[in-house]
């Protein structure tokens, strides 16, 4: 039998030492501070298998998120599941964005490509007066959303299978947030790193990356309010493409803003007034 600090250090050479943490951590359901004060204890031999067998699929290149069942987003920590992709820090922003834009006292919202539900839960949670429709194509995204919802009790929320806005009827919103597709078929990245293991109807958006983005801006004038407002997530050198395709749409207002990185990354505008 090893110790705790043995076990630890051997997994650290492998894969690094925060993620040998954390997945020690989740084999263990404890804290950081029980890992530290516990070192020289012996690790029972069903927690040493367990723990070996997930330091093994993390050398492989499974990502950590999909070992543990879980990501932080915005102070929560969200289940995922391979059926969703993992939630990015940089997604943030358009949380933060749409916030700023809600109407104080309520207002509805459209989460477009919600996978774990990490943006439209989120406002849900820190909105209680606002109402959240998350809409997916994957059935399977939507068990995980639909759990994530529970679990922050956004009772506030309402789930449907829809691609983009087919299965929404003539229903208008305040706000619409898309984090779509919009990787391009064949980008070298997709062979690369977690993108390997994440779904690829969550990645890829036709040979230029934009042909959801296309969808999306050209439905959402027939699915905003006066006044309401589209956003939209998308790739590094994708805020000149999205600018020019909502301007064409007629929404006004255009704008790109820049996550923690410097990068253009969300692109929004208001509706067409017509
Ligand atoms: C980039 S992921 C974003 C997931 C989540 N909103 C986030 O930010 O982590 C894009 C999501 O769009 C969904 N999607 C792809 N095509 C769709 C379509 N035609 N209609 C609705 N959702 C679609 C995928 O299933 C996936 O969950």
């Amino acid at each position: 039998m090893s110790t705790i600090a043995a076990v630890l250090a051997e997994a650290q050479s492998i894969i690094g030492r925060l993620e040998a943490r954390a997945l020690l951590r989740h084999v263990l359901h404890c804290d950081e501070a029980r890992l530290i004060a516990h070192g020289d204890d012996d690790l029972a031999a069903p927690h040493a298998a367990a723990y070996g067998a997930l330091v093994a699929r993390r050398a492989a290149g499974e990502p950590v998120a999909y070992l543990t069942g879980s990501r932080e987003f915005y102070g929560r920590a969200f289940v995922v599941t391979p059926a969703v992709l993992i939630p990015r820090p940089e997604t943030e922003l358009l949380v933060e964005l749409a916030l700023q834009r809600l109407p104080e006292n309520g207002g509805c919202v459209l989460d477009l490509g919600a996978g774990s539900g990490c943006i439209g839960v989120t406002i849900a949670a820190e909105r209680p007066q606002v109402r959240v429709t998350l809409v997916d194509a994957s059935a399977d995204a939507l068990d995980v959303a639909r759990e994530n919802a529970h679990r922050f009790a956004a009772t506030n929320t309402t789930v449907l299978c829809s691609d983009w806005y087919a299965a929404l009827g003539d229903a208008r919103y305040d706000l619409i947030v898309a984090n779509p597709p919009y990787v391009a078929a064949g980008d070298v990245h997709l062979t690369r790193g977690d993108l390997r293991f994440e779904p690829h109807s969550a990645l890829v958006a036709g040979v230029d990356g934009l042909a959801d983005i296309r969808r999306i801006v050209a439905g959402a004038p027939e699915h905003l309010v006066p006044g309401g407002w589209l956003m939209c997530e998308h790739g590094h050198d994708q805020a000149d493409a999205c600018a020019a395709l909502l301007r064409q749409a007629g929404f006004g207002e255009v704008f790109a803003a820049r996550d923690l990185a410097g990068i253009r990354r969300v692109s929004g505008g208001g509706a067409p007034t017509r």
